[in-house]
């Protein structure tokens, strides 16, 4: 019989979505990232516990809503849109968009234009400015084409069943690395990623706020994107 004194330490559940590399993806069957990381040490330096779920992205803010999450770290960017329903930590990265087309392609952001077929993350920043920036202006006549995990995305890249795909442009960096898939162009959105909280939970927005400070004073910070990010 083990009895343990004291407090049990409080138990958070993160929600993600590990299709995002290197910010979060799955690696021997576990999930790893920038963001993992970032949210270990956080709940180290303040004494908390956390759990990681590997959900579909346009789950991640109904699930802050409903209560089944606790915490969102999945590059979100921070929006008005998204700041009706939860609250975001200060930032920790900044991000744009970008194109990516497979390696033998042989155009550059014309892809975007005409009868062309575009893959995005579903509830994505990326997803917006398709279908807001393109499709409504006409400038895109081809499909959108919505997908629950960036990994199929990639997948229907390198197959050619799609001309291009819209993603943060880290990631479509990451991803060109080992797949046949380049970057072409950037789109300057200036998004800036923050850690989800619900509306109701002000207490553990500042442990997050408090966590992000001391690992930027300390050096984790630049440790970790060091490690990340060569
Ligand atoms: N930054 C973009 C957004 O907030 C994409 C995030 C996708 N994240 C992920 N873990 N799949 O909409």
């Amino acid at each position: 019989l083990t009895l343990s004194s004291g407090v049990m330490a409080q138990r958070y559940v993160v929600g993600t979505n590990a299709s995002f590399p290197p910010f979060e993806y799955v690696e021997a069957g576990e999930i790893v990232g920038f963001d993992i990381d970032i949210v270990k040490a956080i709940a180290d330096l303040q004494g908390f516990e956390v759990e990681f779920r590997d959900l579909s992205f346009d789950s991640l803010v109904p699930g802050l809503a409903s209560g089944s999450l606790d915490l969102v770290a999945a590059g979100m960017t921070i929006s008005e849109q998204r700041k009706k329903v939860v609250s975001f930590s200060e930032p920790y990265y900044s991000a744009n968009q970008s194109v990516l087309v497979h390696q033998d392609s042989e155009e550059d952001l014309t892809v975007l234009f005409g009868d062309n077929d575009i893959g995005v993350q579903t509830g994505t920043t990326g997803d917006a400015w398709v279908r807001n920036k393109l499709i409504k202006a006409d400038i895109l006549t081809g499909e959108i084409r919505n997908y629950d995990s960036f990994v199929f995305v990639i997948r229907d890249l390198a197959n050619k069943n799609i001309d291009a795909a819209v993603l943060d442009k880290p990631v479509a960096e990451t991803y060109s690395k080992n797949n046949p898939v380049k970057v072409v162009a950037e789109v300057i959105t200036g998004e800036e990623y923050g850690i989800a909280v619900s509306k109701n939970n002000e207490e553990l927005r500042q442990k997050l706020n408090e966590g992000l400070a001391k690992l930027k004073e300390n050096g984790t910070m630049d440790q970790l994107i060091e490690k990340h990010f060569e």
